[in-house]
């Protein structure tokens, strides 16, 4: 598909965003000239039943979400073969995980309110009935003064009542590894306090600049969210505070029971506290950060 030129319904491709595995992400227009953003299948996926399940499931999830801190879904449309995309609100900014790449200096001042907002998007999602399985900082768009959209609901389940139900892909451990709980590692029933866990890995990344634990190989990694007791990420910077530092631990306690039991613990607890010792200052225009994509 050729930005500019190729149509897919009745919306025109303007630019592609960003091409994954299973996914392209398309800035487009529809009739309207307004501004959305589309999320198209891979010309080798487009007729693979299972992906093409996950998009649905997607547009299922997301559709219905009405929040500041959470992606709109407008539209599940088809193009001409009948395949299924995804019509989104479209949003500016980049990805936690693009935007860290700009450094400390440079995004501090941000950070308070990105914690606080991606805390209440997951919040208001795990109200709705729904475990996002895959929070991580590619999943959140954020916007000019920090604040933070989640995104990505392919893998979400409904929290395990008393019968659990599983969705998933069969054999395949489902979430990303770097920031998946160890009940999640070991295919246990979806449970909301499995997102706590990884929006604390996510937390730590996020102020330390790296993920909390590394490793050789995939195994090695999911063995250390099993065993491996978290480190402290004020140890790597110094200027998180000890609350903030202790509320990071909290949430990846290897035992869901030791963890806060909800992310409105979580909103609670951080807007109680300050996240750093001495507040980031924004930096002159001419090193602030760009947060937009383009
Ligand atoms: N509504 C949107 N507006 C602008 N950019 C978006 C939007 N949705 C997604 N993106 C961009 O596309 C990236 C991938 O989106 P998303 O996480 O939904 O796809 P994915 O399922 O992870 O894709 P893949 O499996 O191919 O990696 C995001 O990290 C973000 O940079
Ligand atoms: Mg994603």
């Amino acid at each position: 598909m050729v930005a500019g030129r190729d149509f897919l319904g009745k919306y025109q491709l303007t630019r592609l965003i960003r091409a994954g595995h299973t996914c392209q992400v398309w800035e487009s227009r529809d009739l309207d000239q307004r501004r959305v953003c589309l999320k198209v299948l891979q010309p080798e996926m487009r007729t693979n039943k299972e992906e093409i399940r996950y998009m649905r499931h997607e547009y299922q999830v997301g559709h219905p979400l009405q929040h500041p801190n959470v992606i709109e879904i407008y539209e599940l449309a088809t193009d001409r073969d009948g395949v299924p995309f995804l019509v989104m609100e479209f949003h500016t900014g980049k990805n936690i995980k693009l935007l860290l790449r700009e450094g400390m200096e440079r995004i501090g001042y941000l950070i308070p309110t990105l914690i606080r907002t991606a805390a209440k998007g997951l919040a208001y999602f795990h109200d709705q009935g729904w475990v996002h399985r895959d929070i991580k900082p590619d999943n959140y768009l954020v916007g000019d003064e920090g604040d933070a959209k989640l995104i990505d609901f392919a893998l979400a389940q409904k929290q395990a009542g008393g019968v659990a139900r599983l969705l998933g892909r069969k054999g395949k451990v489902q979430g990303t590894r770097s920031y998946m709980a160890p009940e999640q590692i070991k295919g246990l029933p979806p449970d909301r306090r499995a997102d706590i866990y990884s929006f604390g890995c996510m937390m730590f990344e996020i102020l330390a600049g790296k993920t909390p634990f590394t490793a050789a190989s995939p195994s090695e990694l999911l063995t250390k969210h099993l065993r491996q007791a978290a480190p402290p990420v004020a140890a790597v910077n110094k200027n998180v505070t000890s609350e903030c530092n202790a509320l990071i631990l909290k949430m990846m306690s290897k035992d869901p029971k030791d963890r806060p039991q909800s992310m409105h613990d979580v909103v609670r607890s951080l807007d109680a506290m300050r996240i750093f010792r001495s507040i980031p200052k924004r930096p002159d225009e001419a090193d602030a950060p760009s947060i937009r994509r383009r």
